[in-house]
C-alpha cells in the first residue's frame, strides 16, 4: 500500500472533520434530472449492456476465492459465460466458459479446485491455462493443432483483491486509465487477506435503479426506518476517482483524531463508508463475526427492468463456529433490507416511471454521487471504441 494513498485518506479525513466542525457538507451546483425513460427503454438497456457492461472493466471475482493454484470460479455475467483460473504459475486468468468443439459450456456454475476441465458435451477438455489438452477420438479430426483451439481469454487484471476482467475478447483495455489510482486507495481494506464466507443473489429492479441507491444515504433514515435507518444521518460526502466513489458521512468521530500525529490515525477509521466501483460494485463493511464486508455486484437481467445483485460476504477474520453464526445472520439481515425495502421500492418505481407519470427524475443538490453517475453512464454510452481512453484521462468534469 503506498504511502501517496494513504496520503489520500488522510486528505478525505480532514475534509470530513472540516465539514463535522462545520455542521457542512459539499453540495453539487444545481439539481439534476434524469429522464425517466433511461430506466426502463429497452434500446437504452441494450446500449448500456453493450457500452458498458460488455466494455468496462467489472468486478467478476475475488482474490479470497482463488487463493491456491488451481482453483476456479465459473459463472453468467450478463448472460456471458465466464470461467476464472488461477493457473500453476499463480496467475489469475479470465476466459469465455464456451468449448471450442460445438459451443457447450465446458465448467458448470460454481468454484472449486480442478487441474483439468472437460466439457460434459464430448470429453473435450482443457488446462487452467484455457488450453485444449485433450480431445476424444481425435481421429476422426484429422490434424488437431491444439495449440488454436484453447479457450477464449479474457482481458483480466488482478488488483487489491479484486478479479477485474471485461466480457469481450480481444477488446483494447486500459486498466490503469480506468481505475485512475482508486485501487491503490482500495488496497486499505485489504479483501486480498479476507475470507469468503458467503454468497446470495437479489433480484432487482433495472441496474440503474438499484444502484442509485448504493450512493443515497438521503434515504436512509426514512425507508430504512424499520430497520437500521434511525441511527443514520441523511447527509453524505463524496470523493471520486473517474467514475468511483466513495460515500461517508460526516463522521463525528474524527474530532478524536484532532491533535494525535497522523502517523497514529488508524487505517480502519480512514477507511470507513461506502466504496463503490463503477458501475456495477458496492463496499460497505458492518460488524458481524469480526469485520464483514458485503461487496454487492450488479448486473443487468434479461429486460432493462430487471438486474441481480450478487451479494458476497468478505470476513477480515478467520471464520469459526461462534463467528460464522454471527455472520450468517448479518447475512439474512442484508438480505431482508436489500429485498424487502431497497428493491421492493425499487420494483415499485421501476412499474410507476413505466406509467409515464414522470418525464424525469430529480437529483437534489445533495445527491451529487447519484448526478455523477448518470453523467458518467450519458457520456460512456456516447463515447465510441477509441475515445474511451482519453474519456477516461479528461473525466466529465464532475
Ligand atoms: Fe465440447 Fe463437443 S461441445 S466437446
Amino acid at each position: 500500500m503506498s504511502l501517496v494513498s494513504r496520503e489520500q485518506l488522510i486528505q478525505m479525513a480532514r475534509r470530513n472533520l472540516a465539514h463535522v466542525k462545520a455542521g457542512t457538507v459539499d453540495q453539487a451546483a444545481d439539481v439534476y434530472r434524469v429522464p425517466a425513460e433511461n430506466y426502463y427503454d429497452p434500446d437504452r438497456g441494450r446500449l448500456e449492456v453493450e457500452r458498458i457492461f460488455k466494455r468496462l472493466p467489472l468486478v467478476l471475482g475475488f482474490s479470497a476465492e482463488l487463493a491456491e493454484p488451481g482453483a476456479y470460479r465459473a459463472m453468467q455475467v450478463a448472460d456471458v459465460p465466464v470461467l476464472l483460473t488461477r493457473g500453476t504459475d499463480g496467475e489469475v486468468r479470465a476466459f469465455l466458459n464456451v468449448c471450442s468443439h460445438r459451443g457447450a459450456v465446458v465448467v458448470a456454475e460454481g468454484t472449486g479446485s480442478a487441474r483439468r476441465f472437460t466439457c460434459p458435451y464430448h470429453g473435450w477438455s482443457y488446462d487452467s491455462d484455457g488450453g485444449l489438452v485433450g480431445v476424444f477420438r481425435a481421429q476422426d479430426f484429422g490434424e488437431v493443432d491444439k495449440s488454436c483451439l484453447g479457450l477464449t481469454a479474457l482481458p483480466v487484471s488482478e488488483r487489491s483483491g479484486l478479479i477485474f476482467g471485461v466480457l469481450t475478447p480481444g477488446i483494447s483495455v486500459d486498466f490503469d486509465a480506468f481505475l485512475g489510482g482508486y485501487d491503490e486507495i482500495l488496497a486499505h481494506l485489504k479483501l486480498d487477506a479476507c475470507h469468503l464466507v458467503g454468497r446470495q443473489e437479489v433480484e432487482g429492479p433495472n441496474w440503474k435503479v438499484a444502484y442509485d441507491g448504493y450512493l443515497d444515504f438521503y434515504h436512509l433514515p426514512v425507508l430504512h426506518r424499520n430497520s437500521f435507518g434511525p441511527k443514520m444521518p441523511c447527509e453524505a460526502l463524496y470523493d471520486a476517482w473517474g467514475p468511483h466513489q466513495r460515500v461517508t458521512m460526516p463522521n463525528p468521530h474524527y474530532i478524536e483524531l484532532e491533535g494525535k500525529p497522523e502517523e497514529e490515525w488508524e487505517s480502519a477509521d480512514l477507511v470507513a463508508g461506502v466504496w463503490t466501483i463503477f458501475p456495477h460494485v458496492s463496499i460497505a463493511d458492518f460488524e458481524a463475526g469480526g469485520k464483514l464486508f458485503m461487496v454487492s455486484q450488479l448486473f443487468p437481467g434479461p429486460s432493462a427492468d430487471e438486474s441481480v445483485t450478487v451479494q458476497n460476504f468478505l470476513s477480515v477474520l478467520e471464520p469459526n463456529e461462534e463467528r460464522e453464526a454471527a455472520n450468517v445472520e448479518m447475512m439474512k439481515f442484508l438480505e431482508r433490507v436489500v429485498r424487502d425495502e431497497d428493491y421492493f421500492t425499487g420494483n415499485r418505481i421501476q412499474k410507476a416511471l413505466k406509467t409515464g407519470a414522470k418525464s424525469d427524475v430529480l437529483f437534489g443538490k445533495n445527491e451529487g454521487g447519484g448526478q455523477s453517475f448518470h453523467r458518467w453512464v450519458d457520456a460512456l454510452i456516447q463515447t465510441g471504441d477509441e475515445e474511451l481512453p482519453d474519456l477516461f484521462a479528461r473525466g466529465i468534469g464532475v
